[in-house]
């Protein structure tokens, strides 16, 4: 599978079967988190067979059989959150390349005790579910259209309208997509985030520029005033 395919193919699944990671899967995340974790200076970590986390809460979105999930933690700085989203993307996507699927998770989970660090300095932002879905998750909700979201014209480039097009399929906080994506001629795109009162924007706002960068392929074009 591409990373587009997987791309694609990924929705947010909450309701998992209830059997271990295989040990081929944990071997392969472990290495991607290692490698990704050093590329973005984070500290992700894997937790397995931990099911305290997801049990109890009956609040937005609800989950079953959650045991294994990954930990997104990194050092604070200004560039932390888009970080945090931007790697925990790539990570997500890697996931769903090799047969797993995962939901982002802000809220909705319990902090357990000793199941993983948390240096000093250091901030939790993030978690995610991960395993075999009892089903592949499917797009149920809205999509705001590419004009919402950039600056999009009939002669843009291809890249850029298959950047934004990507970006659409990135999973946001409550759905919100605010984001936007500004092409400035001939080969620049400036990200930016909105502003919401449910927050995350700049964790969205990284997800959302590893789906374009994916989408338009990294060779076309540079950021303009990254956040990452
Ligand atoms: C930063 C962030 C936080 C999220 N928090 C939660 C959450 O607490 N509970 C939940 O069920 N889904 C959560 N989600 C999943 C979103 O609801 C989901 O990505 C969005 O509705 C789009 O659906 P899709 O991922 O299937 O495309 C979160 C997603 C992101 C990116």
């Amino acid at each position: 599978m591409t990373e587009l395919e997987a791309l694609r193919s990924r929705h947010s699944v909450r309701k998992y079967q209830d059997r271990p990671l295989d040990d081929a899967a944990v071997k392969a995340l472990q290495e991607e988190i290692e490698r990704l974790n050093r590329e973005g200076n984070l500290h992700m970590q894997l937790v397995l067979n931990e099911r305290k986390a997801f049990k109890g809460f009956l609040s937005y979105g609800s989950f079953s059989n959650v045991s294994n999930y990954i930990m997104i933690i990194g050092r604070k700085s200004d560039s932390l959150e888009y970080r945090a989203g931007y790697y925990g993307e790539k990570l997500v996507l890697f996931a769903q390349g090799i047969g797993l699927n995962t939901c982002f998770v802000g809220l909705t989970y319990k902090k357990i005790d000793g199941a993983f660090e948390v240096g000093r300095d250091e901030k939790i932002l993030l978690c995610v579910a991960i395993g075999y879905g009892e089903a592949d998750g499917y797009r149920n909700h809205k999509i705001k259209r590419p004009d919402q979201v950039s600056n999009i014209a009939a002669d843009s480039p291809e890249w850029f309208k298959e950047g934004v097009e990507a970006a659409l399929l990135a999973p946001t906080a409550i759905n919100q997509q605010k984001f936007y994506f500004e092409y400035v001629a001939p080969d620049k795109v400036k990200p930016s985030k909105g502003t919401s009162l449910a927050g995350y924007t700049k964790i969205d706002l990284g997800i959302a520029m590893y789906n374009f960068e994916v989408g338009a392929g990294r060779h076309h074009f540079h950021w303009l005033d990254s956040p990452l």
